[in-house]
């Protein structure tokens, strides 16, 4: 029976190339059957997997009180509602476009322009991926990609399009660089199994990693490109959630630098679901420096197009620009803060990360905790974060890193308060699975990281005179949900 009704359907239809079945969304349907609730359901699975900016939507909300005429939802906005229903046109609202551009150089400092008639509108970073897919590449045809990267990229870029991904194998022994030698090899390979090339897909910051790259190593990749002929697409959209005082650097200068360089090889993707936080809004742009890419991408948006009344609110509160610098400063500060406390809160005992400094989440070294240095054991002790510490943050394999033992930790998405209960159930884990450390701290700084950990030792941090009851394991909700 089940045969014959996929036999109706297409090949789209019945594959998997949605990618459901991975361990990424299998910890959102963990999450889903039993969230954490700080009321009513404090022993519940605190959401780490979802990379969501909701720390400043107080700075929104005062935005879109002070501006009722920006909304067609308000008595003072009202009275554009009709011109903006019957809007359809696929190049966009001028103001909406106008908008964007101007947000995409102040989260760059200004350092570059962006020409509001390149803005392509597209459903989400999603969809704007698949377009600039479906713009360079045949069926069969592969871009090649850093690892570890975004699950999602598995069904936005192939799914539909037909498209293959090959993977660039990074490392933890360097902290993941993209090596020239590294792109070579993927290059090779794909050449050896007859898979032609159309380009090279970057995360810059980088979703898992929370780095972002440098110039140099953004200069090796325009060459490389150059070199192949093939295309380079950037995905930016955490552009605006570096924190630290290192600058971040676009592709968009580096293209400024390096004349030589064949433009029309170079797109951006950018969106507004990371940085202003509004993945709801669906607004995702393709910027493309090749003519032929923007005129063709502006037709197939009519499949993807942001909505009118969207654009129409974005358009105004974009080109706010005390507005938008004085959100891009805060959110960047909310974000850092948030970062420390968790790093530092998790060096406490003894757990490391990948030194960052962008995105939405770090990278968790969590390597001496496995059984063994398989991806099963990676596995096995995943469930375990999930079933018994209740939380659902991402395994590595979901990310196609190379080496088992690394975890994605989402840290924007969740209060204060529920902050310190992660935290606390990670600190009570580790205190009653002191036994699971196989591997000996020495170890672990031979593997020449950059590896945020605490010199003091688990037994001092939490030897009882140094506790306050509130801070104490034994308060802690997992143990209270065990009782
Ligand atoms: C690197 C990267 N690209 C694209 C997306 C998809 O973003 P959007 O919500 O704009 O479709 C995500 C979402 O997490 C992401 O991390």
């Amino acid at each position: 029976m089940e045969h014959k009704t996929q036999t109706l359907l297409s090949k789209i239809a019945t594959n998997d190339g949605h990618g459901e079945n991975s361990p990424y969304f299998d910890g959102w349907k963990a999450y889903d059957a039993n969230p954490f609730d700080l009321q009513h359901n404090p022993s519940g699975v605190i959401q780490m997997g979802l990379a969501e900016n909701a720390l400043c939507f107080d700075l929104i909300q005062e935005w879109i009180e002070a501006n009722p005429s920006a909304s067609i939802c308000t008595r003072d906005g009202a009275v554009d509602f009709k011109s903006t229903a019957i809007f359809q046109d696929y190049h966009g609202l001028r103001e909406f476009r106008a908008g964007v551009a101007n947000f995409m150089s102040r989260v760059r400092g200004n350092r570059v322009k962006f020409d509001p008639d390149r803005v392509v509108m597209s459903g989400g970073a999603t969809g704007a991926h698949e377009t600039v897919v479906f713009c360079l590449a045949n069926p069969g045809e592969a871009f090649l990609v850093p690892t570890p990267y975004y699950p999602g990229f598995d069904r936005d870029l192939r799914w539909r399009t037909g498209a293959e991904l090959l993977p660039v194998i990074c490392e933890s022994s360097n902290n993941f660089k993209i090596t020239e030698e590294a792109l070579e090899t993927a290059y090779e390979n794909a050449k050896v199994a007859n898979i032609k090339v159309k380009g090279l897909l970057i995360t810059n910051p980088s979703n898992p990693l929370g780095t972002f790259l440098d110039k140099e190593t953004l200069k090796s990749l325009v060459n490389f490109v150059n070199e192949k002929n093939i295309h380079l697409v950037c995905d930016e959209i955490y552009a605006g959630t570096v924190t630290n005082g290192d600058r971040f650097v676009s592709i968009a200068e580096v293209l400024e630098e390096s004349p030589n360089c064949n433009r029309d090889l170079v797109h951006i993707v950018y969106s507004l679901s990371k940085d202003m936080g509004f993945p709801g809004f669906r607004v995702g742009i393709v910027y493309s420096y090749n003519d032929k890419v923007v005129n063709i991408a502006r037709k197939m948006s009519s499949f993807g197009l942001v909505s009118t009344q969207t654009q129409y609110m974005l358009g105004s509160m974009l080109s706010d620009d005390e507005f938008v610098d004085r959100f891009v400063s805060e959110s960047r500060t909310r974000l850092a803060h948030r970062h420390d406390m968790f790093t530092r809160g998790l060096a406490q005992v003894g757990i490391g990360s990948l030194e960052s400094n962008a995105g939405l989440f770090f990278w968790m070294d969590l390597r001496r905790f496995l059984q063994e240095p398989t991806f099963e054991s990676e596995m096995t002790f995943w469930r375990t974060i999930i079933d018994e510490i209740k939380l659902n943050v991402s395994p590595g394999s979901s990310f196609h890193c190379s080496e088992p033992g690394w975890f994605r930790v989402c840290f924007a998405n969740m209060d204060d308060e529920t902050t310190v209960i992660a935290l606390r159930r990670i600190k009570t884990f580790v205190l009653k699975n002191k036994k699971l450390e196989i591997k000996t701290k020495r170890q672990c700084w031979e593997n020449n990281l950059h590896l945020r950990l605490s010199s003091r030792r688990i037994d001092e941090i939490f030897s009882p005179h140094r506790m306050s009851p509130h801070h104490s394991p034994l308060a802690s909700p997992l143990v209270r949900a065990q009782n």
